[in-house]
């Protein structure tokens, strides 16, 4: 295979059939499942960073990254089915391309999970901020409610800080999200949404949509004029920043061995719940943007609570404090969702043998990986602390996007060299599909702003050399030892939610 050590196929699909969980997932749960995992920050938070960045042709991006997405998420599916264990791209990629490989692509998982965390526990800090402010007339000074990167710069963003550790202590004492509670909190940002939309589609001048594109279409470098720094704007470039507002959908696809006939109900799942979310978005930002005008360095465009920001301006000052009130009950749990997608990323390298074994430490009276899960929760606080939102989304887009290109090159590498294995689901169309996705992550990707790419080369660079100095010696299959840990007894339950 391709670079050396690669994992045999053969071996974790026979732990994981062992495991056979029971298919109990429909059409329906998957999509609520999905919902639940995709609305967050991006919606309630990055609107104002797209509007910055693309004016009213806004919604364009939000249809480009719903597309990159949908592409993506059926060639997820196709090896989630196929491999159904934990640890998701990084998985595949140790059984595809190997060793190296799997370990850059779970070190770039650390950005999406980890760094997503970061960028929803800012998101969640601007609601609480402005609800502080409404609510009770707290004002906060910037230099705690604003990392020294803002736009406004201050020094540390104490309620982001906050929120990361609480999370992070849930998930210590083993906090596990219950289908009902994911069933209740689908239902209040949703509402929330529809109540948005219902009181900002009225409410629509057609005469802030324009001029519609300031921007153009593709991504260029300007000056911020309000910060003086470099900033990247331009439709696509909003794409690439508003992808974030859908990642999460691999919730559906890591689901895929418990669900009846998956074949037909992951696509539905997957499609179906991106397919809600992307309407949802467009009318969130047809309101937001015909209520109030969207363009660039516009109010709206540096609200930190965009959905908030626009009712109140136009007359809804209750309804803009539910809204905040519901992003502010509703995005811990994603936050919640990300860390503990990281933990588990971890935990399986630490297993194979590519981070420290302290990292797969379970803690003696919760059962749960307190010793990575305390190192995880520490660099989101650190990350939430310093920086701001849209800078955090970027980043995890990168990795996100890095992971899903190698993902969709996977699905094709492995239909030509393991062409007769059982895949509970194939992604239609595959031949098309599989490069179209890997082409739309390749162009999001160099959409995003220079820094964020520089920033993605820097943290590949550091992992590999962590790769070569400390893993590569240590890694358990490069000493011979093919293992696959997924039946052990003591593995902590995983990132997706038990539905009945
Ligand atoms: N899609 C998730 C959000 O927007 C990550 O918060």
């Amino acid at each position: 295979m391709i670079f050396g050590r690669v994992k045999p196929l053969d071996a974790i699909l026979a732990t994981a059939e062992k495991k056979s969980l029971t298919r109990t997932l429909g059409a329906l749960q998957l999509t609520m499942l999905g919902i639940g995992a995709i609305i967050g920050t991006g919606i309630f938070v990055l609107t104002a960073e797209a509007a910055n960045k693309a004016g009213p042709a806004m919604m364009i991006s939000f249809v480009i990254a719903a597309v990159v997405c949908a592409l993506a998420a059926l060639c997820y599916s196709e090896l989630a089915s196929m491999v159904p264990v934990s640890g998701s791209a990084y998985t595949y990629s140790y059984a595809t391309f190997g060793e190296i490989i799997a370990w850059i692509v779970g070190w770039a998982l650390v950005l999406e999970y980890a760094i997503a965390a970061a960028a929803v526990s800012v998101g969640w800090s601007g609601y609480m901020v402005g609800l502080g402010k409404e609510l009770f007339g707290i004002v906060v000074p910037n230099a705690f409610v604003a990392g020294p990167f803002d736009a406004n710069p201050g020094i540390i963003n104490v309620p982001a800080l906050l929120i990361a550790l609480v999370c992070m202590a849930l998930l210590i004492i083993g906090t596990k999200e219950s289908a009902r509670f994911n069933a209740v909190l689908v239902a209040i940002k949703v509402s929330a949404l529809l109540l948005f939309i219902a009181l900002a589609i009225p409410a629509i001048n057609s005469a802030n949509f324009e001029p519609f594109s300031p921007n153009g279409f593709f991504a260029r470098e300007i000056v911020n004029p309000m910060s003086n720094e470099m900033m990247t704007v331009g439709v696509s470039a909003a794409a690439a920043s508003i992808f974030f507002a859908y990642v999460g959908f691999d919730a559906v696809s890591t689901a895929a061995e418990e669900t009846i006939n998956p074949q037909r109900n992951i696509p539905i799942g997957l499609i179906g719940s991106l397919a809600v979310c992307t309407i949802i978005y467009l009318l969130v930002a047809a309101g937001a943007i015909g209520a109030v005008g969207a363009q660039p360095f516009g109010e709206l465009s540096q609200s930190k609570e965009a959905l908030a920001f626009v009712l109140r301006e136009i007359g809804h000052g209750w309804a803009g404090d539910l809204v905040a009130v519901a992003a502010a009950v509703a995005l811990p749990s994603v936050i919640l969702m990300m860390m503990f997608g990281q933990t588990r990323i971890f935990f399986v390298m630490a297993r194979d043998g590519l981070l420290p074994e302290v990292f797969s430490k379970l803690h003696p009276k919760y059962g749960t990986p307190h010793v990575v899960t305390m190192c995880t929760g520490v660099f989101v606080a650190l990350f939430a602390a310093l920086f701001p939102v849209g800078k955090l989304a970027d980043i995890s887009n990168s990795g996100t996007l890095f992971a899903f290109f190698t993902v969709a090159v996977g699905v094709m590498i492995l239909r030509r060299t393991d062409p007769d294995r059982h895949r509970p689901f194939r992604t239609p169309l595959f031949w098309l599909v599989c490069p179209l996705a890997a082409a739309g992550c390749v162009f999001l990707f160099f959409q995003l702003s220079g820094y964020t790419e520089l920033m993605f080369l820097g943290w590949t660079l550091i992992g590999l050399v962590v790769y070569f100095l400390y893993s590569r010696s240590r890694s358990h299959l490069g000493r011979g030892s093919v293992e696959v840990h997924e039946l052990d007894s003591d593995v902590p339950p995983t990132s997706v939610p038990p539905i009945n």
